[in-house]
C-alpha cells in the first residue's frame, strides 16, 4: 500500500485527485486541506509529513488570484509564500521521506510572444505578471529541493469550483452564468491556449506516477488550442443556449494583471488527453445531473 499526501484538497483539482486515487485500492489518500496544513508553515510541513512518511505527495494547493496579486505589495508576498517558497518546504519534506514530489504550474511562467506554435516543456519561461513570477518561483524551489518532482504545467482549469465559500470560478462557469442571464455577451478573440479538464488532468498526474515516468517537467492540456470567442461559441451550442456572442479585443476589459495572449502549452512527452470539447461535454453532463 503507498501512501499519498494531498495538499490543497478542497480545490478544483484537489477534489478530483482524491477521487481518481481513491478508487485504486493500492493507495492510502490522506487529503490535507488548508485547516490541516498551511502550506506556508515550514517547520509544521516538515514535522507532519515525516510524521506519515508518504511515498508520494501532490501539492494541489495555490494563490490563484492573478489580478489581485498586483493589487498590493501584501497580496503578491503572501502569493509568493503560497506559490514560490511552500513547494520548496514540501519538496524538501518530500525528499526527506525518500517521496515522490508532484507540483502545478502555469502557462503564465510564459510571455506569449516568444513562439509561433507554442511552448514546450523546455521554453524558456518570462512571466509578464506577477502571479506568473511566483509560480517560477514555486518550480525553482522544487528543483532546488528535490530531484525526485514532476512539475506539470496546466492552462485554462475548469471542473467542480473548489469547496471554499467564493471558490474561484473557471472561465466556462462564468460564461455559463452571464449566458443564462443575457441575450448579448462579449468576448475577446485574441487570448489563445488550451483548457485542461480538472478530472483529466488528475487521470494523467496518476498515470504519469504510476508508470514511473521520468522526472522532470511536463504539459498536460486538453488537445486543441482556441481563442476565448472559439470557446463561447461551442459552450452556448453544447449547452443550448441562444445568445448572440460579439467578439472583441481583450483591451475591452482592462484587467490589473498582464496576460500573454499566446499561452498554448506544447505536450512533446505524454500520449495528448482528449479534447476540450469532448470534456466540455462531460463537463456539463455532470453538471445537469448534479443540478
Ligand atoms: N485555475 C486555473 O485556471 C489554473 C491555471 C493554470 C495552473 N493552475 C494551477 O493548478 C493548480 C490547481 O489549481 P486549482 O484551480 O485547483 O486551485 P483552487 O481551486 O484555487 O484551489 C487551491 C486550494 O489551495 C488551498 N490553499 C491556498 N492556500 C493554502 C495554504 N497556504 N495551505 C494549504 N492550502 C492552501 C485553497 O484552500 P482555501 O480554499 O481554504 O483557500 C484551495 O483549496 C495550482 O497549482 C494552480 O496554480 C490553475
Amino acid at each position: 500500500m503507498k501512501k499519498l499526501i494531498i495538499v490543497g484538497s478542497n480545490g478544483m483539482l484537489g477534489q478530483e485527485l482524491i477521487k481518481v486515487f481513491k478508487k485504486d485500492k493500492n493507495y492510502q489518500v490522506i487529503a490535507w486541506t488548508r485547516r490541516d496544513l498551511d502550506i506556508t508553515h515550514k517547520n509544521e510541513v516538515i514535522k507532519k509529513i515525516g510524521a506519515v512518511k508518504p511515498n508520494a505527495i501532490i501539492n494541489a494547493a495555490a494563490y490563484n488570484a492573478v489580478d489581485k496579486c498586483e493589487e498590493s505589495k501584501k497580496e503578491f508576498e503572501l502569493a509568493k509564500k503560497i506559490n514560490g517558497l511552500a513547494p520548496g518546504f514540501l519538496a524538501k519534506a518530500a525528499k526527506k521521506s525518500q517521496a515522490i514530489f508532484v507540483h502545478y504550474s502555469t502557462d503564465y511562467i510564459f510571455d506569449g510572444i516568444s513562439t509561433v506554435n507554442g511552448f514546450n516543456e523546455n521554453s524558456k519561461p518570462n512571466p509578464i505578471n506577477k502571479y506568473g513570477q511566483t509560480k517560477l518561483l514555486g518550480e525553482i524551489e522544487t528543483k532546488k529541493n528535490t530531484n525526485e518532482y514532476y512539475i506539470i504545467r496546466l492552462s485554462w482549469l475548469f471542473g467542480k469550483p473548489a469547496l471554499t465559500k467564493n471558490a474561484k470560478q473557471s472561465f466556462f462557469n462564468i460564461m455559463l452564468e452571464l449566458g443564462k442571464k443575457n441575450k448579448v455577451v462579449k468576448v475577446t478573440n485574441d487570448e489563445i491556449g488550451c483548457f485542461t479538464y480538472a478530472p483529466d488532468l488528475a487521470q494523467k498526474t496518476k498515470e504519469i506516477i504510476d508508470d514511473k515516468k521520468p522526472y522532470g517537467i511536463y504539459h498536460i492540456t486538453n488537445s486543441g488550442a482556441c481563442n476565448r470567442y472559439e470557446a463561447v461559441v461551442e459552450l452556448y451550442k453544447q449547452a443550448r443556449l441562444k445568445v448572440k456572442i460579439i467578439p472583441v479585443k481583450s483591451d475591452e476589459f482592462p484587467a490589473l494583471a498582464k496576460r500573454p495572449l499566446f499561452s498554448v502549452l506544447l505536450n512533446t512527452k505524454l500520449k495528448p488527453l482528449r479534447s476540450w470539447q469532448k470534456a466540455l461535454k462531460e463537463y456539463l453532463w455532470n453538471l445537469k445531473k448534479r443540478n
